[in-house]
C-alpha cells in the first residue's frame, strides 16, 4: 500500500504531463484525402484532444465529408469525437459541387468503398443533431484555448465569425489551409485562386477581415512540394503495413496515380496545417502580409489573396518579410504566411500516426484511466 502510493506520487506529474492532451483542435474540413491524413495525425496524436470536427461543402459535399470522417473514425477505433456539418454551399451559392473524379474520387477519398474499414450506410447518419455554425460558437464557449483548424471553403467559420464576432478573442489560433501570397492557383486554367477560398471567396474575405491567421497557402505547398521530395518519400507513411497505412494508401491511389500521369507530384497539404496547428515549430519560415481576398465575379482573380507588398519590409533579424503594422490603410489585417515548413517533422507525424494507429485507442484509454484514478 505504501509502496503503490509512492509510485503514485512519483508518477503522477508525469502522467499528467503525457497523458493530458495540451493542444486542443477544432477541425472544419471538406473531407477528401488530403483532410483525411491531416485528421489522422491529429486523431492519433497523444498530445491533442479535438474537440469537434465540424464539415463544410468542398470538394465534395458536406454530408459526404461527414461520411468519410466517420469512416476514417471507426478505422482509427475512436467513437466519441463529435461530428457536426455544415454549411452545404458558399455564401453566395455557386450550385452543386462537381467533384473531381479523376483525382478524388467519387466519393472524396479515392472511391473505394469496399476496402476496409468499408463504407457503412450509418456512416451518413453518424453526425450530431445541431449545426457546424453552432457548434464551433458553443464549444469554443466551454472549452478555452481552442485552435481552429480550417482545412476546407471558410464557409463555417465565417458564418461562425458573424454570428458571434467574439470568437476571435475566444480561440487561441486559427490555422488555415487555403489561400495565396503568390497568386499560385490550382483550380482551372484561367483562375488565379486556391481552390478552398475559391469555392467560397466571400467567406474567405469575412475571415481575412475579421482575424489574425496563420495559413498554408497552396504557393507553400505547391512550390516547395517537389523540392522537399528530395528530403522526404511522401510515400513512406502508406508502406507502413498497419491497417490505417493501409487505408490511406488505399484512398489516396487514385490521386496519386493522377497526379503522376499529369506530371505532379503527390505531397503534403492540409497534414502541414494540423501539423502546424499542433506543433507551431514546424512552420519555419513566414512572412507577415496585409492581406485581403478579391471578390470581383467574373474576375480571373477572384478568390485570389491580395497582399499588399509596399507595407512589408525585410526584417534582418528574423530573416523574414514582415509588416510592422496589424493592419493598411486599407483595412487588410496582417496574416502569417507559412512560406517553409519542416517536411521530415510531418512525414514523421503521419508515419508515427499510422503505426501507432493498431493500438493508440487501448493505450489512449490506458493512460485515461490511470488519470481517472490517481
Ligand atoms: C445531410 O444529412 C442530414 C442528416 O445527417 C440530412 O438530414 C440531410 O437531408 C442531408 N442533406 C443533404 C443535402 O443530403
Ligand atoms: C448551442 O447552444 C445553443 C444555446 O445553448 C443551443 O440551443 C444549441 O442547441 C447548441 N448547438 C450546438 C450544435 O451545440
Ligand atoms: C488496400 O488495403 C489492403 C488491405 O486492406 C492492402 O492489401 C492493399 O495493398 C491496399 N492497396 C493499396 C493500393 O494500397
Ligand atoms: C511562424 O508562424 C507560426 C504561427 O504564427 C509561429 O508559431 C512560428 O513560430 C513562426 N515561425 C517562425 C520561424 O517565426
Ligand atoms: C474560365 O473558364 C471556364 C471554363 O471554360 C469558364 O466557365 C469561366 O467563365 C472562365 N472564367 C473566367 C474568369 O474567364
Amino acid at each position: 500500500m505504501f509502496k503503490t502510493s509512492i509510485q503514485l506520487f512519483l508518477v503522477f506529474p508525469f502522467i499528467c504531463s503525457v497523458s493530458r492532451p495540451t493542444v486542443k483542435l477544432i477541425i472544419d474540413t471538406d473531407g477528401v484525402y488530403d483532410d483525411i491524413r491531416g485528421l489522422t495525425i491529429a486523431l492519433t496524436n497523444q498530445n491533442v484532444e479535438v474537440i469537434a470536427i465540424t464539415t463544410v461543402h468542398g470538394g465534395v459535399t458536406a454530408n459526404q465529408s461527414a461520411a468519410n470522417v466517420a469512416r476514417l473514425l471507426r478505422a482509427i477505433g475512436k467513437h466519441n469525437v463529435p461530428v457536426f456539418i455544415g454549411a452545404q454551399d458558399s455564401l453566395v451559392p455557386k450550385g452543386p459541387i462537381q467533384v473531381w473524379e479523376e483525382l478524388f474520387g467519387s466519393d472524396g477519398i479515392g472511391g473505394v468503398p469496399d476496402v476496409e474499414p468499408k463504407t457503412l450506410p450509418s456512416d451518413f447518419n453518424s453526425a450530431q443533431v445541431g449545426n457546424a455554425v453552432d457548434a464551433i460558437i458553443n464549444l469554443t464557449k466551454s472549452t478555452k484555448d481552442i485552435i481552429l483548424v480550417g482545412l476546407g471553403p471558410l464557409t463555417n467559420i465565417a458564418m461562425a465569425i458573424r454570428k458571434d464576432p467574439d470568437i476571435s478573442k475566444r480561440v487561441k489560433q486559427v490555422v488555415i489551409m487555403g489561400g495565396n501570397y503568390l497568386g499560385v492557383g490550382n483550380t482551372q486554367f484561367n483562375s488565379t485562386a486556391e481552390f478552398n477560398f475559391l469555392m467560397d471567396p466571400e467567406a474567405a474575405h469575412i475571415v481575412l477581415s475579421s482575424l489574425h491567421t496563420t495559413m498554408i497557402p497552396w504557393d507553400t505547398c505547391f512550390l516547395k512540394g517537389p523540392e522537399y521530395n528530395e528530403e522526404v518519400d511522401y510515400e513512406e507513411s502508406l508502406n507502413q503495413k498497419t491497417k490505417l497505412s493501409y487505408f490511406l494508401s488505399n484512398i489516396t491511389a487514385r490521386g496519386r496515380q493522377y497526379n503522376k500521369a499529369s506530371g505532379q507530384i503527390y505531397a503534403f497539404v492540409d497534414d502541414i496545417a494540423v501539423s502546424v496547428a499542433i506543433d507551431p515549430r514546424i512552420a519555419v519560415r513566414n512572412m507577415t502580409l496585409c492581406s485581403s481576398v478579391e471578390l470581383k465575379k467574373e474576375a480571373v482573380a477572384r478568390g485570389q489573396v491580395t497582399v499588399d507588398w509596399l507595407t512589408t519590409k525585410y526584417d534582418i533579424v528574423d530573416r523574414a518579410f514582415k509588416t510592422s503594422s496589424n493592419k493598411n490603410d486599407a483595412n487588410w489585417l496582417s496574416q502569417t504566411f507559412v512560406t517553409e515548413y519542416n517536411v521530415k517533422r510531418v512525414n514523421e507525424m503521419l508515419i508515427r500516426a499510422v503505426k501507432l494507429s493498431d493500438q493508440s485507442t487501448s493505450s489512449k484509454l490506458q493512460d485515461n484511466i490511470i488519470f481517472i484514478a490517481v
